[in-house]
């Protein structure tokens, strides 16, 4: 049923799973606003809500599916007859409507959330599916907590989900708790064992409880997976979901597995710092990608073979990702060729007499005070040329 073998389909949840983070909900006008931004990445779905939380959910949804053109619109709902009417209505507007239904896969959930057994929750998965068909010809099941289920019930509601009409099967690991080998082994687990799989797309959503949701959905796409549900920035309940930024980079720079995507990835830090302000959401400096420090150096050591040629430091170039440039910065780590570049830049040749004096009198500076800035340095020059006797 896939075109292209090697095509990772790219599912955002920034507006579903990102905007249920307290603090990071949106009016109406704000999600759009993302969505469109979304839709010049490049996502091939936009998860828009789940419209039976709230008339402000439904509502946006509704919105939308009027606002967006080529992406797929999902909603999200329960495996309930009651969630899946309002879904349709609310996609009623969607050029490419997609219900998202599903039920607790593990025997925790099943025990523990639904007070069932696997055969109740295995017939109310199904019949959610075929209900949603009613609807929409595009439904995807989830099996929640499935990082935790028993792989041979999983298997087996896979296959009944599939044999019900699904078109897209979501494996979440929705408490961040597999390895990379555990949650791969379970995707080729499926893709070796369910008879109809080949007429579903396997999707990853995994989330970072222990730092792994990137790891986790690589190795779910190294395992057969095509679709990846991943956030803007990763965020998402609790630790968050799996960071787009970082998918979309691993398969861009590591092309030996084969895989692509179709989205702009000159795009994100655009997208990157929209999220961020519009959810009131900062991102930490160290973030991979889109992080304030991602394209900066510091050590002497790394600025001068960065000097000397970038990509001694340098495997994405940060305008692949939209960042507008690598940083050099001055610190009390930094050497006498990262302080030189500075001062060319700042139209000040120096010999290197004049550099050894400005450098000693730069590492007092930079040990006393952290940011040195380009006042900082032309007032270095003026306070120290006539010391190194230019
Ligand atoms: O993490 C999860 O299991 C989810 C499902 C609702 C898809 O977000
Ligand atoms: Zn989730």
């Amino acid at each position: 049923m896939l075109h292209d073998p090697n095509k990772v389909y790219v599912f955002d949840t920034t507006l579903r799973d990102g905007e249920q983070v307290p603090g990071c909900q949106l009016a109406t006008h704000e999600k759009i606003e993302i969505a469109k931004a979304l839709e010049l990445l490049g996502v091939d779905v936009i998860e828009a809500g789940f419209p039976v939380s709230s008339p402000g959910d439904f509502n946006s949804v509704i919105e939308l599916s009027k606002a967006v053109n080529d992406p797929i619109i999902c909603a999200l709902t329960r495996a309930n007859k009651n969630d899946i009417d309002v879904a349709a209505q609310a996609l009623k507007y969607a050029k490419r409507p997609r219900i998202h239904t599903g039920i607790g896969s593990s025997d925790f959930h099943i025990k523990h959330k639904f007070n069932s057994t696997r055969e109740e929750i295995l017939a109310r998965g199904v019949e959610a599916v075929k209900y949603a068909k009613k609807y929409v010809e595009d439904v995807e099941f989830y099996a929640e907590d499935a990082g935790r289920a028993d792989i041979e019930f999983l298997a087996r509601m896979v296959e009944a989900v599939i044999a019900a009409g699904a078109t897209v099967v979501n494996i979440p690991d929705t408490n961040g708790y597999c390895l990379p080998d555990q949650y791969g082994s379970k995707i080729r687990f499926l893709r070796e064992n369910v008879k109809n799989i080949d007429q579903a797309i396997i999707s990853v959503h995994c989330h970072n409880d222990l730092g792994l949701a990137t790891a986790n959905s690589i190795a779910g796409l190294q395992n057969g997976a095509r679709q990846v549900e991943c956030t803007i920035n990763g965020i998402g309940e609790r630790a968050g979901n799996t960071s787009m930024e970082e998918v979309v980079m691993i398969l861009q720079t590591h092309k030996t597995l084969g895989l692509h995507t179709g989205i702009d990835a000159t795009r994100f830090f655009e997208i990157s710092h929209t999220v961020r302000s519009q959810m009131n959401m900062p991102v930490q400096p160290n973030k991979a990608i889109v992080g304030a420090n991602a394209f900066s150096h510091s050590s002497g050591i790394h600025q001068d073979g960065f000097l000397k040629n970038r990509e001694n430091y340098e495997i994405i170039r940060p305008e692949d990702v939209g960042f507008p440039s690598a940083a050099i910065v001055l610190t009390a780590r930094s050497g006498r060729h990262a302080l030189k570049h500075h001062l060319e830049r700042l139209g000040h040749q120096v010999d290197k007499e004049q550099l050894a004096t400005i450098y000693t009198a730069f590492l007092d500076l930079a040990d006393a005070k952290k940011d040195i800035n380009d006042d900082d340095l032309n007032q270095l020059i003026v306070n120290n040329l006539a010391k190194a006797g230019a």
